[in-house]
């Protein structure tokens, strides 16, 4: 029943409370990710807490590659806006041994593991009252984050803001089931 709530109700939120999240919340957080499934109990997860200044200088960083490549379609700016006022930022990498092993079979799994990882990062952040958004936009500046952070070997998967929401928007509309599923079976319960 409660994980129905949070399923149903989980919203990203763009829009952030000027209110400091505990860093024991970060750590329950990124807890949560630790416990999702992955390909070969793998854990292709890595953390990184951003500080303050180092949320901002990426948030620069966001809008500068913004201003230089304006003319390509992107939602950059309006990510590092959110990113700036969101209270925290977690950055999550993956170990980049796939171009040094060649082990190229375990990218895709690695991936959507990382996936049910940023997830459950999300869930958790609706259980503990906060808001977050999943944000893939600061990969347009990925190269510049790893040297900025001195990162070797890691390649940055997602960042997630996080802070006290300030407005809890409408849900963003889903396609239609019969669109999504390719086959047709019974509904009925009793459908041995
Ligand atoms: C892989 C991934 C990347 C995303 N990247 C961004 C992003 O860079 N900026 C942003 O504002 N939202 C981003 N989002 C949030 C989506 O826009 C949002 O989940 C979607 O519109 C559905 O809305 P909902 O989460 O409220 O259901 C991302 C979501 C996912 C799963």
């Amino acid at each position: 029943m409660e994980l129905d709530k949070a399923i149903s109700n989980r919203k990203t939120i763009r829009k952030f409370k000027n209110q400091n999240v505990p860093n024991e919340y970060l750590y329950e957080i990124i807890q949560s990710a630790m416990l999702a499934p992955s390909a070969k109990n793998r854990q292709p997860w890595r953390f990184y807490i951003l500080d303050d200044k180092q949320k901002e200088d990426i948030t620069n960083m966001m809008y500068q590659w913004g201003e230089e490549y304006k003319d390509i379609h992107t939602s950059i700016k309006g990510s590092a806006n959110q990113m700036k006022t969101a209270n925290k930022a977690i950055m999550v990498f993956t170990p980049n041994y796939h171009s040094k092993n060649k082990k190229i079979h375990y990218k895709k799994p690695d991936y959507l593991s990382l996936g049910a990882a940023i997830e459950h990062m999300n869930l958790k952040c609706f259980d503990l009252g906060l808001g977050c958004t999943w944000i893939c936009d600061t990969l347009y500046v990925a190269d510049e984050i790893n040297e900025y952070l001195k990162l070797d070997d890691l390649e940055q998967v997602s960042t997630l803001i996080i802070g006290y929401p300030e407005e809890i928007p409408g849900r963003r509309e889903r396609f239609p089931m019969d669109k999504l599923l390719l086959n047709n079976i019974p509904k009925d319960k009793n459908n041995q």
